[in-house]
């Protein structure tokens, strides 16, 4: 393994094996937080982030500190990219200083493939445009498998805006890999036919009832009004359609999942209610973040 840039090329083997050590990783009974192990000692890592980020940087920051790396995090508003630099300079110039590893994430769809193919030093994809966000891919997939024995068989809806989102595209990928039954529910505007190519077997409806119905994990996907350009709905229009409530849940198996990877708008694709609701994984979401970056982390830097 070189880096890690998106879901769909790994074999379900080596995914398991990423799952299976993030369990290791993950803060035990009575403890406080995650272990310090040195293993990674001398390595650098560089994060560096052209979209804004809280969860997925913070907690790469984290998982290398935990494991002894050492840190660097660029933004591009703080980096020479607001000088007008490329990104081929931007990332040459990162690698000229010798980190063992790059994070990164960009706007643009492909563009840690591309520098992949530039650059002799392993980059993580931490989402590309519409593309791939693998690390919450499989960190999802670890918060599944805490609660349930298997990925297998799982009704999964992931609801919201299908179109706009890499974090569908990557559960997608992992969930099929696993034999899950993947449903994709969003309003038509965001919810493009050709997805259902992805993978065998996804389904698409626009009926969220539908969606929910006997559904064992339910993800919330937010709005990313950033990369639309021409309302796709009547505003206000969406909650009342596409908002996940209370009501809804009893459509779902009696112990459903609730799933958002962040960040969530509470009123808009999710209410308070169900957010804060013992079916709420998010924030467990969040705390799997970090165990499942240490063990990526640790099998790309320990090549
Ligand atoms: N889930 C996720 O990628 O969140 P951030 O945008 O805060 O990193």
């Amino acid at each position: 393994m070189s880096g890690l840039l998106g879901i769909e090329d790994l074999d379900r083997g080596f995914i398991q094996s990423i799952l299976d050590r993030a369990a290791d990783f993950q803060v035990k009974d009575g403890g406080s937080t995650f272990q310090k192990l040195n293993t990674l000692q001398g390595k650098t890592l560089v994060n560096l982030f052209f979209e804004a980020s809280t969860r997925t940087r913070t907690s790469f920051e984290i998982a290398a500190k935990r494991l002894g790396c050492d840190t660097i995090s660029i933004t591009a508003s703080g980096s020479s990219v607001s000088k007008g630099e490329s990104l081929v300079d931007t990332l040459a110039t990162l690698a000229a200083m010798r980190p063992n590893a790059i994070v990164m994430r960009h706007a643009a769809s492909g563009a840690p493939h591309f520098l992949q193919r530039h650059l002799n030093i392993p980059i993580v994809n931490a989402g590309d445009g519409l593309h791939e966000h693998p690390t919450q891919a499989l960190l999802d997939a670890r918060t599944i498998l805490d609660r349930r024995r298997s990925l297998s068989g799982l009704r999964v809806a992931i609801i919201g805006d299908i179109a706009h989102s890499r974090v569908a595209r990557s559960n997608i990928h992992l969930l099929s890999k696993f034999d899950a039954h993947v449903v994709l529910c969003g309003p038509a505007p965001l919810l493009p036919p050709e997805l259902a190519r992805l993978a065998p077997g996804v389904i698409l409806t626009t009926d969220m009832r539908e969606a929910i119905q006997r559904a064992d994990v339910v993800m919330m996907l937010r709005v990313q009004l950033e990369r639309i350009t021409e309302a796709a709905f009547p505003a206000g229009e969406y909650f009342k359609f596409y908002g996940l409530r209370a009501e809804h849940l009893h459509l779902a198996n009696p112990e459903v999942l609730v799933m958002h990877p962040g960040p969530i708008n509470r009123g808009r694709e999710i209410s308070s209610e169900v957010a804060d609701s013992k079916a709420s994984m998010i924030l467990n979401q969040v705390e799997n973040g970090i165990a499942v970056r240490m063990a990526v982390l640790e099998r790309i830097l320990q090549q």
